[in-house]
Protein backbone atom coordinates (compact mmCIF):
# COMPACT_ATOMS: atom_id res chain seq x y z
CA UNK A 1 0.00 0.00 0.00
CA UNK A 2 1.30 3.77 -0.54
CA UNK A 3 3.10 5.46 2.49
CA UNK A 4 0.64 7.72 2.01
CA UNK A 5 -2.48 6.26 2.46
CA UNK A 6 -4.97 6.02 5.42
CA UNK A 7 -3.33 3.16 7.81
CA UNK A 8 -6.28 2.64 9.98
CA UNK A 9 -4.64 0.22 12.20
CA UNK A 10 -4.56 2.39 15.77
CA UNK A 11 -7.90 3.37 15.11
CA UNK A 12 -9.06 -0.22 14.41
CA UNK A 13 -7.37 -0.75 18.34
CA UNK A 14 -9.37 1.89 19.64
CA UNK A 15 -12.75 0.44 18.18
CA UNK A 16 -12.32 -2.61 19.63
CA UNK A 17 -11.61 -1.25 23.18
CA UNK A 18 -14.24 1.26 23.11
CA UNK A 19 -16.82 -0.20 21.04
CA UNK A 20 -16.12 -3.96 20.43
CA UNK A 21 -19.20 -4.80 18.28
CA UNK A 22 -18.66 -1.66 15.96
CA UNK A 23 -17.80 -3.08 12.44
CA UNK A 24 -14.95 -1.37 10.95
CA UNK A 25 -14.71 -1.06 6.89
CA UNK A 26 -11.80 0.75 5.09
CA UNK A 27 -11.59 1.93 1.22
CA UNK A 28 -9.04 3.21 -0.72
CA UNK A 29 -11.81 4.70 -2.98
CA UNK A 30 -15.67 4.68 -2.64
CA UNK A 31 -18.09 7.15 -4.46
CA UNK A 32 -19.29 8.19 -0.65
CA UNK A 33 -18.72 6.76 3.01
CA UNK A 34 -22.46 8.69 3.91
CA UNK A 35 -24.15 6.70 1.12
CA UNK A 36 -22.25 3.27 1.46
CA UNK A 37 -23.50 3.80 5.21
CA UNK A 38 -26.94 4.54 4.30
CA UNK A 39 -27.41 1.99 1.49
CA UNK A 40 -25.95 -0.71 4.61
CA UNK A 41 -28.20 0.85 7.13
CA UNK A 42 -31.35 -0.22 5.22
CA UNK A 43 -30.67 -3.89 4.93
CA UNK A 44 -29.01 -3.73 8.59
CA UNK A 45 -31.20 -1.56 11.25
CA UNK A 46 -28.33 -2.95 13.70
CA UNK A 47 -25.43 -2.08 12.02
CA UNK A 48 -22.97 -0.38 13.94
CA UNK A 49 -20.12 1.27 12.07
CA UNK A 50 -17.12 3.41 11.00
CA UNK A 51 -16.44 3.56 7.34
CA UNK A 52 -13.33 5.73 6.34
CA UNK A 53 -12.23 6.13 2.81
CA UNK A 54 -9.09 7.50 1.49
CA UNK A 55 -10.64 9.25 -1.16
CA UNK A 56 -14.26 9.74 -1.99
CA UNK A 57 -15.45 9.99 -5.93
CA UNK A 58 -18.71 11.67 -5.34
CA UNK A 59 -18.20 13.03 -1.51
CA UNK A 60 -21.28 14.64 -0.72
CA UNK A 61 -22.51 17.53 1.64
CA UNK A 62 -25.39 19.55 2.63
CA UNK A 63 -27.52 21.08 0.57
CA UNK A 64 -26.80 18.84 -2.68
CA UNK A 65 -23.71 19.78 -2.61
CA UNK A 66 -20.47 17.90 -3.32
CA UNK A 67 -17.82 17.29 -0.58
CA UNK A 68 -14.14 17.78 -2.73
CA UNK A 69 -11.80 14.53 -1.16
CA UNK A 70 -9.11 14.09 -3.07
CA UNK A 71 -6.69 10.80 -2.13
CA UNK A 72 -4.39 11.14 1.07
CA UNK A 73 -4.91 14.69 1.76
CA UNK A 74 -7.62 14.49 3.61
CA UNK A 75 -9.85 12.69 6.29
CA UNK A 76 -13.59 11.02 5.14
CA UNK A 77 -15.38 9.04 7.31
CA UNK A 78 -18.96 8.19 8.48
CA UNK A 79 -20.31 6.62 11.63
CA UNK A 80 -23.81 4.71 11.56
CA UNK A 81 -25.44 3.50 14.13
CA UNK A 82 -29.15 2.59 14.98
CA UNK A 83 -30.97 5.79 16.94
CA UNK A 84 -32.55 4.07 19.71
CA UNK A 85 -33.85 7.42 21.47
CA UNK A 86 -34.86 10.50 19.80
CA UNK A 87 -31.77 11.64 18.52
CA UNK A 88 -32.01 14.71 16.40
CA UNK A 89 -29.85 15.17 13.65
CA UNK A 90 -29.04 19.08 14.61
CA UNK A 91 -27.73 18.32 18.03
CA UNK A 92 -25.80 15.57 16.68
CA UNK A 93 -24.17 18.07 14.03
CA UNK A 94 -23.46 20.34 16.36
CA UNK A 95 -21.47 17.54 18.54
CA UNK A 96 -19.29 16.29 15.32
CA UNK A 97 -18.44 20.04 15.20
CA UNK A 98 -17.50 20.28 19.10
CA UNK A 99 -15.52 16.75 18.21
CA UNK A 100 -13.68 17.94 14.90
CA UNK A 101 -12.60 21.72 17.01
CA UNK A 102 -11.31 19.40 19.91
CA UNK A 103 -9.29 17.01 17.93
CA UNK A 104 -7.64 19.69 15.95
CA UNK A 105 -6.79 21.88 18.63
CA UNK A 106 -5.28 18.96 20.77
CA UNK A 107 -3.19 17.76 17.73
CA UNK A 108 -2.48 21.00 16.30
CA UNK A 109 -3.25 24.27 18.50
CA UNK A 110 -5.25 25.80 15.58
CA UNK A 111 -8.51 26.63 16.85
CA UNK A 112 -11.19 26.44 14.02
CA UNK A 113 -14.02 28.14 14.51
CA UNK A 114 -18.04 27.23 13.89
CA UNK A 115 -20.21 28.14 10.81
CA UNK A 116 -23.65 27.48 11.98
CA UNK A 117 -25.11 24.68 11.22
CA UNK A 118 -22.08 22.31 10.00
CA UNK A 119 -19.19 24.00 8.75
CA UNK A 120 -15.91 24.59 10.53
CA UNK A 121 -13.32 27.25 9.65
CA UNK A 122 -9.59 28.36 9.42
CA UNK A 123 -8.92 31.76 9.01
CA UNK A 124 -12.14 31.98 7.07
CA UNK A 125 -12.03 29.43 4.98
CA UNK A 126 -13.78 26.05 5.50
CA UNK A 127 -11.93 23.00 6.28
CA UNK A 128 -14.21 20.33 7.65
CA UNK A 129 -17.97 19.35 7.18
CA UNK A 130 -20.26 17.55 8.87
CA UNK A 131 -23.29 15.71 6.87
CA UNK A 132 -25.66 13.63 9.17
CA UNK A 133 -28.11 11.96 7.84
CA UNK A 134 -31.58 9.89 9.11
CA UNK A 135 -32.36 6.54 7.53
CA UNK A 136 -35.84 5.02 8.01
CA UNK A 137 -36.33 1.00 7.07
CA UNK A 138 -40.35 0.31 8.76
CA UNK A 139 -40.19 1.68 12.28
CA UNK A 140 -36.37 1.39 12.92
CA UNK A 141 -33.75 4.71 12.50
CA UNK A 142 -29.90 4.76 12.35
CA UNK A 143 -28.28 8.09 12.39
CA UNK A 144 -25.32 8.16 9.89
CA UNK A 145 -22.58 11.31 10.28
CA UNK A 146 -20.65 12.22 7.82
CA UNK A 147 -17.20 14.00 8.80
CA UNK A 148 -14.58 15.54 6.14
CA UNK A 149 -11.82 17.11 6.81
CA UNK A 150 -8.80 18.79 4.57
CA UNK A 151 -5.84 17.88 6.33
CA UNK A 152 -3.68 19.16 3.72
CA UNK A 153 -5.20 19.29 0.48
CA UNK A 154 -3.62 22.33 -0.92
CA UNK A 155 -5.04 22.30 -4.88
CA UNK A 156 -8.53 22.43 -5.33
CA UNK A 157 -11.14 23.03 -8.13
CA UNK A 158 -11.43 26.57 -9.14
CA UNK A 159 -14.96 27.09 -7.87
CA UNK A 160 -13.63 26.45 -4.38
CA UNK A 161 -10.45 28.18 -4.16
CA UNK A 162 -12.19 31.33 -2.63
CA UNK A 163 -14.47 29.67 0.38
CA UNK A 164 -11.89 25.96 1.01
CA UNK A 165 -9.16 25.81 2.76
CA UNK A 166 -7.13 23.15 4.75
CA UNK A 167 -5.27 22.34 7.84
CA UNK A 168 -2.04 22.64 5.86
CA UNK A 169 -0.86 19.48 8.53
CA UNK A 170 1.30 17.99 6.14
CA UNK A 171 2.85 15.49 8.37
CA UNK A 172 -0.26 14.86 11.20
CA UNK A 173 -1.38 11.36 11.49
CA UNK A 174 -5.15 10.83 9.86
CA UNK A 175 -5.23 7.69 11.66
CA UNK A 176 -4.77 9.84 14.92
CA UNK A 177 -6.72 12.30 14.11
CA UNK A 178 -9.79 10.37 13.37
CA UNK A 179 -8.98 8.35 16.57
CA UNK A 180 -9.32 11.50 18.69
CA UNK A 181 -12.88 12.64 16.66
CA UNK A 182 -14.15 9.30 17.02
CA UNK A 183 -12.98 9.78 20.98
CA UNK A 184 -14.48 12.95 21.51
CA UNK A 185 -17.97 12.13 19.64
CA UNK A 186 -18.59 8.10 20.90
CA UNK A 187 -19.22 9.17 24.43
CA UNK A 188 -21.54 11.42 23.20
CA UNK A 189 -23.64 9.33 20.71
CA UNK A 190 -23.70 6.23 23.70
CA UNK A 191 -25.29 9.47 26.07
CA UNK A 192 -27.20 11.78 23.69
CA UNK A 193 -28.78 13.79 26.07
CA UNK A 194 -25.18 15.16 26.91
CA UNK A 195 -24.93 18.86 26.29
CA UNK A 196 -21.07 19.03 26.90
CA UNK A 197 -20.40 20.24 24.13
CA UNK A 198 -22.58 23.40 23.94
CA UNK A 199 -20.43 25.28 25.93
CA UNK A 200 -17.15 25.03 22.91
CA UNK A 201 -20.02 25.34 20.50
CA UNK A 202 -21.40 28.98 21.62
CA UNK A 203 -17.39 29.88 22.79
CA UNK A 204 -16.34 28.98 18.95
CA UNK A 205 -19.16 29.77 17.22
CA UNK A 206 -18.45 32.63 14.30
CA UNK A 207 -21.95 33.79 13.66
CA UNK A 208 -23.32 35.09 17.60
CA UNK A 209 -23.38 38.31 17.87
CA UNK A 210 -23.02 38.79 13.88
CA UNK A 211 -25.40 40.40 11.32
CA UNK A 212 -26.90 37.85 9.54
CA UNK A 213 -29.31 36.82 6.19
CA UNK A 214 -31.35 33.38 6.38
CA UNK A 215 -33.71 32.20 3.28
CA UNK A 216 -37.46 31.57 5.23
CA UNK A 217 -39.77 30.51 3.14
CA UNK A 218 -38.12 31.56 -0.40
CA UNK A 219 -37.41 34.68 1.43
CA UNK A 220 -34.12 36.51 2.44
CA UNK A 221 -34.14 37.47 6.24
CA UNK A 222 -32.04 39.47 8.33
CA UNK A 223 -30.93 39.65 11.64
CA UNK A 224 -28.62 39.19 14.25
CA UNK A 225 -27.30 35.92 15.71
CA UNK A 226 -28.10 35.74 19.40
CA UNK A 227 -27.47 32.55 20.68
CA UNK A 228 -27.85 28.82 20.45
CA UNK A 229 -30.43 26.55 22.52
CA UNK A 230 -29.92 23.07 24.14
CA UNK A 231 -30.33 21.52 20.90
CA UNK A 232 -27.72 23.47 18.89
CA UNK A 233 -30.45 25.93 17.43
CA UNK A 234 -29.66 29.36 16.60
CA UNK A 235 -31.89 32.04 17.82
CA UNK A 236 -32.03 34.81 15.98
CA UNK A 237 -34.10 38.20 16.27
CA UNK A 238 -35.54 39.94 12.76
CA UNK A 239 -35.08 42.79 11.50
CA UNK A 240 -39.27 43.35 12.76
CA UNK A 241 -37.67 42.72 16.34
CA UNK A 242 -38.75 39.28 16.70
CA UNK A 243 -36.73 36.18 18.12
CA UNK A 244 -36.66 33.09 15.62
CA UNK A 245 -35.88 29.97 16.07
CA UNK A 246 -33.85 28.58 12.82
CA UNK A 247 -33.59 24.47 13.56
CA UNK A 248 -32.35 23.58 9.62
CA UNK A 249 -31.35 25.91 6.65
CA UNK A 250 -28.16 27.70 5.77
CA UNK A 251 -27.15 31.24 6.86
CA UNK A 252 -25.33 33.74 5.43
CA UNK A 253 -22.45 36.36 7.44
CA UNK A 254 -23.15 39.94 6.46
CA UNK A 255 -20.34 42.24 5.67
CA UNK A 256 -21.20 45.31 7.28
C1 LIG B 1 -20.86 19.82 4.00
O1 LIG B 1 -19.83 20.43 3.75
O2 LIG B 1 -21.98 20.30 3.74
C2 LIG B 1 -20.74 18.48 4.65
C3 LIG B 1 -19.57 17.71 4.14
C4 LIG B 1 -19.52 16.30 4.67
C5 LIG B 1 -18.44 15.49 3.98
C6 LIG B 1 -18.29 14.13 4.57
S1 LIG B 1 -16.86 13.31 3.93
C7 LIG B 1 -17.40 11.80 4.62
C8 LIG B 1 -18.90 11.73 4.43
N1 LIG B 1 -19.23 11.17 3.15
C9 LIG B 1 -19.82 12.05 2.35
O3 LIG B 1 -20.17 11.83 1.18
N2 LIG B 1 -19.96 13.22 2.98
C10 LIG B 1 -19.45 13.16 4.33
Amino acid sequence: MDARNLDITETAALLRGLLPSWRLMHFEEIDSTNRYAKALATQDPDLRALIVADSQSAGRGRMGRDFYSPASTGLYFSLVFPAESALGSLPLTAAAAVAVLRAVYKLTGKQLSVKWVNDLLLNEKKVAGILCEGVYTGNRQSMVIGIGINVSTDAFPADLQAVAGSLAETSLSRDLLLREVCGELIPYIQDPGDRAWLSDYRTHSCVLGREIKWLENGVWQMGQALDMDADGALLVKNSAGEVCRLATGEITLRRL
